[in-house]
C-alpha cells in the first residue's frame, strides 16, 4: 500500500488565537451553554464543537455569517450569541426540522453553491455543518470570495459520510459506498413530457453525461492544492480527550491524530458537560483561503 499522511496532525499558517486565550473563555462559555434552547441536540453539535464555533466566530468577528446545515437550529442560536451584530444567512435543504427559529437569520433551502454571493463584504465567514465534500466547498468559497471557513464535519480517515479536509490531507480519498457498488446514476440529463394519458415520455437532453465524481480515489494532488491555496489550516483542540472514540475504538494517534486537549484533568463542575460530551468531537477546523485579489 502507498504511504500516506494519515497518522499526522496537520497545522499551518498564523492561527489568530492562542491556547491561553481559548482557555480563558471556557467558563464564560459554560454559562452560555446552560442557556441553549435545545437540550437534546442529537444529530447536531455538542459542547466541544459548540465551544469551538462560538470562540472562533467571536474572535473573527465577521460582518456576515453563512451557516450551511441548520438541523434543529442550535447552531443558529450559537452564531447569534457569538456575533450579535453580524448578518446571518442560514441554509438547510430541509428547514422543517427547526425547533429554534431565529427572527434575525435569513433562511434558505437552496444549496450554498446556488446562492447569490455577488455583494460579499471582506469580513465574511462560512460555517459548514452540512456533510458535503469539503474540498468542493472550498472551491466554491474561493469562487465566491469567502476566505474564513469553519468545517464542523472534519472526519478522520476511516469514518464519516463526506470527503473531509482531514481525509484530503491524509491522501486517502473517499468511498461513500465502501465495498458496495455505487447506485446507478449515469449523469445524463433528460427532458420529460407528459403524454395525454398522464404518463411521462423521457428524451435525452445532453449527449455527454454531467461530471460529478462521488468516489474519490486516494491521491496526493488534493492535499498539495490545499497547501497551495490555504493560508491557515487549524484543527481546534478538543476540551477533553477520552480513551475511546464515539465509534468505541481506541482514540489512538495513529488513526485519530488529535491536537493536544485543552484540559487533561479537572474537578471543576463547570467542566462536567465538556467531559460528558467529549466523544462528540470531530476535529472541527478553521481554514483561511489565500487572497487572490
Ligand atoms: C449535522 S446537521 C446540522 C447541525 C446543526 N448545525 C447543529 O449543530 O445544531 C446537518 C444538516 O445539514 C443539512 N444538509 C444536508 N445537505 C445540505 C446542503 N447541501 N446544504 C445545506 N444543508 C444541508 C441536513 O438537512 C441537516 O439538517
Amino acid at each position: 500500500m502507498r504511504e500516506n499522511n494519515s497518522g499526522k496532525i496537520v497545522e499551518f499558517g498564523p492561527v489568530p488565537w492562542s491556547r491561553p486565550e481559548i482557555l480563558e473563555c471556557l467558563e464564560e462559555f459554560s454559562r452560555l451553554y446552560e442557556e441553549r434552547p435545545i437540550r437534546d441536540n442529537r444529530g447536531g453539535m455538542k459542547a466541544p464543537h459548540m465551544f469551538a464555533v462560538w470562540f472562533m466566530v467571536r474572535q473573527l468577528s465577521p460582518d456576515i455569517i453563512v451557516e450551511s446545515g441548520v438541523w434543529k437550529g442550535q447552531s443558529t442560536w450559537l452564531l447569534e450569541k457569538a456575533c450579535p451584530k453580524a448578518e446571518l444567512f442560514s441554509i438547510d435543504l430541509n428547514l422543517k426540522t427547526r425547533e429554534y427559529v431565529s427572527n434575525r437569520a435569513i433562511y434558505s433551502d437552496k444549496d450554498f453553491s446556488e446562492q447569490d454571493w455577488s455583494d460579499l463584504p471582506d469580513q465574511s465567514l462560512v460555517f459548514f455543518d452540512d456533510h458535503q465534500n469539503a474540498y468542493r466547498r472550498l472551491q466554491q468559497c474561493s469562487w465566491f470570495g469567502f476566505r474564513h471557513i469553519i468545517f464542523e464535519d472534519n472526519y478522520p480517515i476511516t469514518k464519516g459520510d463526506c470527503y473531509s479536509l482531514k481525509k484530503v490531507f491524509s491522501e486517502v480519498g473517499f468511498d461513500p459506498f465502501g465495498s458496495n457498488k455505487e447506485p446507478k446514476d449515469d449523469g445524463y440529463l433528460f427532458k420529460g413530457r407528459r403524454r395525454s394519458d398522464g404518463s411521462i415520455e423521457v428524451t435525452p437532453l445532453t449527449l455527454t453525461p454531467q461530471y460529478e465524481s462521488k468516489i474519490i480515489a486516494p491521491n496526493v494532488c488534493d492535499a498539495k492544492m490545499l497547501r497551495k491555496r490555504l493560508e491557515v489550516y487549524h484543527e481546534f483542540p478538543p476540551v477533553f480527550k477520552c480513551d475511546k472514540t464515539r465509534w468505541e475504538d481506541d482514540w489512538s494517534d495513529a488513526l485519530y491524530p488529535t491536537p493536544k486537549p485543552l484540559i487533561e484533568r479537572s474537578t471543576l463542575a463547570t467542566h462536567d458537560i465538556f467531559l460528558e460530551e467529549a466523544i462528540y468531537y470531530t476535529w472541527i477546523c478553521y481554514v483561511r483561503l489565500k487572497s487572490i485579489g
